[in-house]
């Protein structure tokens, strides 16, 4: 049976989009199952209407783990998912939720490092490459088992912005083939 995926995202979910594009072109053999959005009227919703792929919306009523046991996912994928998961579900999905995290860790993770900060961290410690790392989560956040990383090169006129786009394009085909080798082997 073709491994079914619940994606998680909370922002434009450009790594969403490319997931869906992946599984499109055959390089990732995958089923998206549905889109978890952690609120109404992010970018990744728009794209998951686009392609035809149920979105859910946990809320107090429907928790994220009532949604994930309906759906019964193979794989949690993160895709710019900002809030936390729950332990009960780290424990039930052991070595099954993959994350993205634009830096090279174990650099630059951890409290407060997502988004603009991470960037801004890596120009104002003069590093002069940077990254994205895929990892299994585990219960400490950002410190699970690196599954794989791609690294660019910061230049000097670099602004978090700049790097950023830099990190993100990359982020794109990393993921997918390592969600890709994750399920399969390849
Ligand atoms: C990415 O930079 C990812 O590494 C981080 O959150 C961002 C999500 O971006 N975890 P997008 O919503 O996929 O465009």
């Amino acid at each position: 049976m073709t491994p079914r995926l619940a994606v998680l995202a909370s922002g434009s979910g450009s790594n969403f989009q490319a997931i869906l594009d992946a599984r499109r072109d055959g390089r990732l053999e995958a089923v998206v199952a549905v889109l978890v959005a952690s609120k109404p009227g992010i970018g990744a919703i728009v794209r998951a209407e686009a392609a035809g792929i149920p979105v859910e919306i946990p809320d107090q009523a429907d928790s994220l783990a009532a949604v994930l046991k309906r759906v019964a996912p193979d794989r949690i994928i993160l895709a710019g998912w900002l809030r936390r998961i729950p332990s009960e579900l780290v424990e039930a999905y052991a070595g099954r939720i993959l994350n993205i995290h634009p830096a090279l860790l174990p650099k630059y993770g951890g409290a407060g490092m997502y988004g603009r900060h991470v960037h801004e961290a890596v120009i104002l410690a003069g590093e002069t490459i940077s990254g994205c790392t895929v990892h299994e989560v585990t219960e400490a956040y950002d410190e699970g088992p690196i599954l794989g990383q791609a690294t660019v090169p910061v230049h000097p006129d670099d602004t978090p912005e700049t790097l950023a786009a830099r990190v993100l394009a990359e982020e794109h085909s990393l993921y997918p083939s390592i969600i890709q080798r994750h399920l399969h082997g390849r």
